[in-house]
């Protein structure tokens, strides 16, 4: 089985880890806004304590997948799009793959800086990355909103790209993403 990528096509790894993320990611995001709505306080932490452990899994996979995507080629790129789209849909990708691994290490100060563990199903916790410090939380929560606006946006524009390949220019591009054998 191909591992990695190459010129020519994506590897299963690479499409499968894809997709985990992408789901990872809704899940996460299903689990705010269900946390925001519960009202019992140990409703809530367990449903934290599950969130956490989604997002520990998350981080650990983006570390493996951000590291894969600098270290192998992007495969050629489907049809005869102009080179400033490849340009920028690879460094929306690239983005988005490094953001993985730098929200979670955001979020994750915060927590410490605010004095508070993460928590994970089982009385297991991951343990603070520093002291609590009131100074650090300010400024670690406005980098991550910051942070994690950028990569929504970035998100939009490359779901965007893919409906645009897909549905306009009725291309291969998504499709391959989910395993087709492209001849390029
Ligand atoms: C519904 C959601 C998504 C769709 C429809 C989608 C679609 C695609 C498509 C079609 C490609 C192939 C582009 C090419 O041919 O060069 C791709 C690649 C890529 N996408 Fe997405 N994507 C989605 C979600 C995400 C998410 C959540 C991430 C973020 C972390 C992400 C990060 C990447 C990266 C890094 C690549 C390059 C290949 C790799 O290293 O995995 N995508 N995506």
């Amino acid at each position: 089985m191909k591992l990695r990528d190459n010129g020519l096509g994506f590897s299963p790894v690479t499409i499968a880890l894809h997709w985990l993320v992408a789901a990872l990611l809704l899940s996460i995001i299903g689990f705010d806004i269900a946390i925001c709505q519960t009202a019992g306080e140990v409703q809530s932490a367990g449903l934290t304590r599950i969130q956490n452990l989604l997002g520990t899994i998350l981080f650990v996979i983006s570390i493996y997948r951000f590291g894969a995507r600098m270290s192998s080629y992007h495969p050629l790129p489907v049809g005869t799009p102009n080179p400033i789209e490849v340009i920028v849909s690879r460094s929306v990708a690239v983005s988005l793959a490094l953001a993985m691994v730098l929200l979670p290490i955001a979020a994750w100060l915060s927590k410490s800086a605010a004095g508070e563990g993460i928590d994970l199903p089982g009385g297991f916790a991951i343990p603070a990355l520093i002291e609590p410090n009131a100074q650090v939380k300010p400024v670690v929560d406005i980098l991550f909103n910051v942070g994690a606006t950028a990569f929504l946006l970035g998100l939009a524009l490359h779901i965007f790209g893919a409906l645009k390949n897909h549905l306009v220019l009725r291309n291969d591009a998504l499709k391959r993403m989910i395993g087709k054998h492209v001849e390029l």
